[in-house]
């Protein structure tokens, strides 16, 4: 299989980096056991069709393995995948031109599928379940429509809020997974197999530090390594321990709860500012100086999930924990 950027964000270094990490098969692939499950019934009957793949929506938090899963089903499958960013497509003429390239039972990947402008979704509509392509011609009177026939493809549609999603399209998605953040073995699975990667000896409780702090997201128990590593190598040897990780946590500012400095600037705002909440979340964010949607798909889901903040009709408010925790930090 060979993989092809066709539009998209300029690969940066982290992005490069991020790619020799990438799980290369599906034991590899740690976790998210329910969501893997449905991928290898769905691959395995694609297969025996003889078809193309169901149309897929992944939906969770940023950095769980959702772009790493869609290039293993384009590899299970043995077809090429086709990367896109949902708001780098400006024009309907540019999907159309990434529609009608595909090849029968190509993978094609949407990222940020939710930010897609709408009058570029809407050809999605009919491409996704007819494989054709609507395209009106012309304007008033004159105006007709050409159809345009397409090879059968799979679109997978990757998002950070499934949400935000127009009811046309995501009916049209015969799979909805959801992508959760992961349980601290298994993040300690996947630092395992990276620093064996990353040809760095790690002792298990550096591990398994590492893991506690990861917001149960293999991205950053990444990023964590490399930072390790880096500790590592300046004192020229390849084995790593506490200290080795401490040292890291320490110049990333991530605290024992996991919490970096963007995470405790929220709750010490809502603290200091609104005396716990409830807030809204455009005060939050103008307060912030930080985008809404940028606190709503990044920071935001792990803090509920570790019961630091809450969400009640009345905008959001810090919990007992959260409250202790500011106040000791
Ligand atoms: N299940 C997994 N097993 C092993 N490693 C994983 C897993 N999921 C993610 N990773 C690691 O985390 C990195 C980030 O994952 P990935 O880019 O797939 O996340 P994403 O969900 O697409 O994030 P975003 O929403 O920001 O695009 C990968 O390069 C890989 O090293
Ligand atoms: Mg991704």
């Amino acid at each position: 299989m060979s993989e092809r950027i066709v539009t998209g964000e300029s690969t940066s270094l982290d992005r490069d980096q991020e790619a020799q990490l990438r799980p290369q098969n599906f034991s590899e692939y740690i976790g998210q056991t329910r969501v893997v499950e449905n991928i290898d019934l769905m691959v395995k009957s694609a297969l025996v069709r003889k078809s193309a793949m169901d149309h897929v929506l992944l939906s969770g938090p940023p950095g769980l393995g959702k772009t790493s899963l869609a290039m293993l089903i384009a590899r299970a499958l043995g077809s090429e995948l086709h990367l896109v960013s949902g708001p780098a497509i400006e024009k309907k003429g540019d999907l159309a031109a990434v529609l009608t390239n595909l090849k029968p039972h190509d993978v094609l990947f949407i990222d940020e599928i939710h930010r897609l402008h709408i009058t570029v979704e809407e050809i999605l509509y009919s491409a996704m379940e007819d494989f054709r392509l609507d395209i009106l011609i012309g304007q008033g009177a004159s105006a007709r429509t050409m159809q345009i026939d397409l090879t059968p493809f799979t679109l997978i549609g990757a998002t950070t809020r499934s949400g935000l999603l127009s009811n046309p399209l995501r009916d049209r998605f015969m799979a909805h997974l959801n992508f959760d953040f992961y349980e601290p073995d298994q993040i300690a699975q996947i630092i395992l197999n990276n620093s064996k990667k990353m040809k760095i000896l790690l002792s298990d409780v550096a591990k398994m530090q590492i893991a506690q702090r990861s917001r149960g997201t293999p991205r950053i128990a990444n990023r964590i390594l490399r930072r390790v590593r880096d500790f590592a190598l300046v004192k020229g040897n390849k084995d790593v321990g506490l200290p080795e990780v401490q040292a890291a946590l320490r110049l990333l500012d991530i605290d024992n709860l996991g919490l970096d400095s963007m995470d405790r600037k929220i709750l010490t705002v809502m603290k200091d500012y609104y005396q716990g909440g409830p807030v809204g979340i455009d005060a939050l964010s103008a307060t912030l100086g930080e985008d809404k949607q940028t606190i709503e798909e990044v920071y935001e889901p792990y803090l509920l999930k570790q019961g630091l903040l809450l969400r009640t009709p009345r905008g959001r408010m810090l919990s007992e924990k959260a409250i202790e925790h500011v106040t000791n930090y």
